[in-house]
């Protein structure tokens, strides 16, 4: 356990070699297949080309950069991380690029941007913090969307990892914390639908393991699920 960081048993806040070779990292635990894989998520997104977006713990900026594909000159993607390391490679990344911009902002505890967004896209962020942790974050992402906003959330899919082979468990428990194993065991979609987030739609990939959450903001008084 690492005492500097703030959930010491959690691997959501990445050392600093695997924010360095993150993406590289994931095309090789996913045997090459991880870009087809977030290609096919962020398709499945939904982006439209006006969209202004909010990228929850945007990591390297490899999703940003497939999201602007689908944006036109009005669209814009705003990516907020806590690491150094992530801010250096998609700050390199989007160079040129005046639609995106990088935010230094912890998503862990209540913050108010002062703007609202049409999407917030959040991805294999959520399920590493503890469970009132994850309510924080969802009240962070109601106060920036706009009403009918959406959500997309794409992690780990509901299921019992003791049904899992061997294998599945020992690469889960290997590569994931604590927090994840708990994740897997809540159903999400109650849980967005009594924040005031109507789930539309889900996608799963990677043989159900992995699922795509798309929900709409339709009642913003409620502030924080049971
Ligand atoms: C597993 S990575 C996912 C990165 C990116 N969303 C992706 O799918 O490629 C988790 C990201 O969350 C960021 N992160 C961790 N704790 C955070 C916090 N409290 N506030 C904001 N970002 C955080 C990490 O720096 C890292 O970039």
């Amino acid at each position: 356990m690492k005492a500097d960081k703030l959930y010491p048993e959690s691997k959501i806040e990445l050392n600093r070699f695997l924010a360095r070779h993150y993406d590289r990292l994931l095309n090789f635990l996913s045997f090459g297949t991880y870009s087809k894989f977030i290609a096919r998520a962020i398709a499945d997104t939904g982006i439209e080309k006006e969209n202004h977006i909010l990228d929850l713990g945007c990591g390297t900026g490899r999703n940003a950069a497939l999201m602007l594909g689908y944006l036109g000159p009005e669209g814009r993607i705003a990516g907020l991380d806590i690491l150094p390391e992530m801010r250096k490679q998609f700050e390199q990344r989007f160079e040129k690029e005046p639609r995106v911009t990088f935010i230094r902002q912890r998503i862990d505890v209540p913050f108010d941007r002062g703007e609202k967004f049409d999407l917030v896209f959040m991805s294999f962020v959520l399920h590493g913090f503890p469970q009132a942790v994850r309510l924080i974050i969802l009240e962070n992402v109601n106060r920036h969307l706009k009403p009918g906003g959406r959500l997309v959330l794409l992690d780990y899919a509901r299921f019992n990892l003791n049904q899992k082979s061997f294998i599945f468990r020992w690469v889960f428990k290997k590569f994931e914390c604590v927090y994840a194993r708990d994740f897997i065991e809540h159903d999400w979609k109650e849980i967005l639908e009594n924040h005031g987030l109507r789930v539309e739609e889900e996608k799963y990939y990677y043989k159900g393991n992995l699922r795509l959450l798309k929900a709409r903001l339709v009642d913003i008084s409620v502030s924080r699920p049971g």
